[in-house]
């Protein structure tokens, strides 16, 4: 099987998390397209959906699928998402999309989050994948300094504005051996929107596509 056919066997298999007349949340990128097409060709009949992004809310409506506020619920069940690296904790870096704030704020509503990823993303430890941080401009230079400090390069994202209007730096050469404490202390950064380290907010299940099928790691 190639990644893509990876990513629709692990969008497939999330259907198992989703029940019908639930609002499920959904995440960004590829693997979650193969997810919410999966949905709306399975016939569950959602409630609904909370987005992390524009072009999953686009997508999720051209199949129909009513596309919620985050301020109309009160809480999620289940929040689906993929991710760039995963380790054995269930701790990843997300933002290879540039929706990492949204998708932060929907995994807080959620009470599980289900990572969907293919066997390349699983690390032991974080850092390989150039981490995203979500930014405001004006404090470019300065974080920029900062990561450097810790052994990161970091290089902004041309051409690239979130669905917030915020700016995206991609940081090269980090180890994240903690990843709770490297969260806590980027994400009190002036300047800093979200850092793409998911620690706090990590996942609970990922369903991980290889060779043999869907492996279900419970963390
Ligand atoms: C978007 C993300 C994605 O979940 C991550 O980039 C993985 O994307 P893909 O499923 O396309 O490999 O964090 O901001």
């Amino acid at each position: 099987m190639n990644q893509d056919q990876l990513k629709q066997l692990v969008g497939r298999a999330a259907l198992d998390y989703v029940t019908p007349g639930q609002i499920v949340g959904v995440g960004t990128g590829s693997t979650v397209d193969c997810f919410i097409d999966a949905l709306a060709a399975s016939g569950i009949a959602v409630a609904g959906a909370v987005s992390s992004s524009e072009r999953s809310t686009k997508r999720l409506q051209q199949h129909g699928i009513r596309v919620l506020d985050a301020a109309e619920v009160t809480g999620l069940t289940v929040y689906i998402d993929g991710a760039d690296e995963i380790d054995h904790q269930g701790f990843m870096i997300k933002g290879g999309g540039a929706a990492l704030t949204r998708e932060k704020i929907v995994a807080d509503l959620a009470k599980t989050f289900v990572c969907i990823a293919d066997a390349s993303k699983l690390v032991q430890t974080l850092g390989r994948f150039p981490l995203p941080v979500e930014i405001i401009p004006m404090a470019a230079a300065q974080l920029t300094r900062r990561f450097a400090a810790l052994g990161g390069s970091a290089t902004l994202r041309a051409g690239v504005v979130t669905d917030n209007g915020g700016h995206i730096l991609d940081v090269t050469g980090l180890s994240i051996t903690d990843p709770l404490a490297f969260e806590a202390e980027v994400n009190q950064w002036p300047g800093v929107v979200t850092v793409g380290v998911f620690a706090r907010h990590k996942a609970q299940v990922c369903l991980l596509g290889g060779a043999d099928g869907v492996r279900t790691l419970s963390f």
